[in-house]
């Protein structure tokens, strides 16, 4: 039971780095992972644009290094007349094992709804593509006591589309929009709340036990050991602070002496 919620830790790079910067930074992040205990290392999900997911893929065969990567947005259909679009099939055929669905600014800025998000995450799992569901609530809706209301409902419209045979293979990603990118970092109990909020709601669908359940949002590595010490937080989806591979490994080093 212990083991059965293996810590994730994710950095999602958003639209930054080329494939030359991408394959730098795996290579500079495997050298400083392979000075770690790796029997205590968590998950590391590696999150490229479309453009360098491949490159990003042969350099991690090539180091031999644990790295997971996946894509941070995907189309649910298989193919079609979708311009632009990258189906789960594609993403598949590259050997990409993971990705990031509804994130916050997908949703804002693309209009991701809870039904395509849901749509999506079906289409994942079809696909033996583990999605990480990002939720989270705007400041406003905070402010007027709307949080748990919001995460249910984002939270409900994909469980109720999937099956409980999938439930453990599907990871949360508890981002609170006002805490993404702005450096103010959602406090640990709070966001503990939630995740166990959210757990709470996969149980209602059948075993939340190997669901596990991540904190993004203003992740650092001097906030990391307070929020993945709580008993719900299995992890962290990291933006800004996993650009750079000094920073990103901090946070990894960090987990491990928590979940250890
Ligand atoms: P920051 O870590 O930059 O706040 O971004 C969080 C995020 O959006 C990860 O998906």
């Amino acid at each position: 039971m212990a083991n059965a919620r293996r810590p994730v830790i994710a950095g999602n790079w958003k639209m930054f780095k080329t494939t030359h910067e991408a394959t730098t930074f795996v290579e500079s992040l495997w050298q400083k992972v392979q000075s770690l205990n790796s029997a205590e290392l968590p998950d590391i999900v590696i999150c490229p644009p479309f453009t360098a997911l491949a490159s990003v893929q042969t350099c991690i065969a090539k180091l031999g290094a644990p790295f997971l990567v996946a894509a941070q947005t995907m189309e649910s259909r298989d193919n079609g007349a979708y311009t632009g679009e990258i189906s789960p099939l594609m993403l598949a055929d590259l050997g990409i094992q993971w990705v990031v669905l509804g994130h916050s600014e997908r949703r804002q800025y693309f209009n991701e709804t809870d039904e395509t998000v849901a749509q999506k995450t079906v289409a994942a799992l079809k696909h033996g593509i583990t999605p990480i569901v990002c939720v989270g609530e705007q400041l406003m809706e905070r402010e007027n006591g709307l949080t748990d209301a919001v995460i249910e409902q984002q939270v409900r419209a994909v469980l109720t589309q999937i099956s409980a045979a999938d439930l453990p293979s599907i990871v949360i990603a508890y981002e609170p929009v006002w805490a993404i990118g702005t450096g103010k970092v959602c406090e640990a109990p709070e966001a503990n709340r939630v995740c166990a909020l959210i757990r709470h709601f996969v149980s209602e669908y059948g075993d939340a036990k190997q669901t596990r359940v991540l904190y993004g949002g203003s992740v650092k590595a001097d906030n990391t050991q307070a929020l993945m010490g709580q008993s719900d937080i299995d992890g962290g989806l990291v933006g800004g602070a996993s650009l750079e591979a000094e920073s990103f490994v901090g946070i990894i080093k960090q987990a491990c002496l928590v979940k250890a």
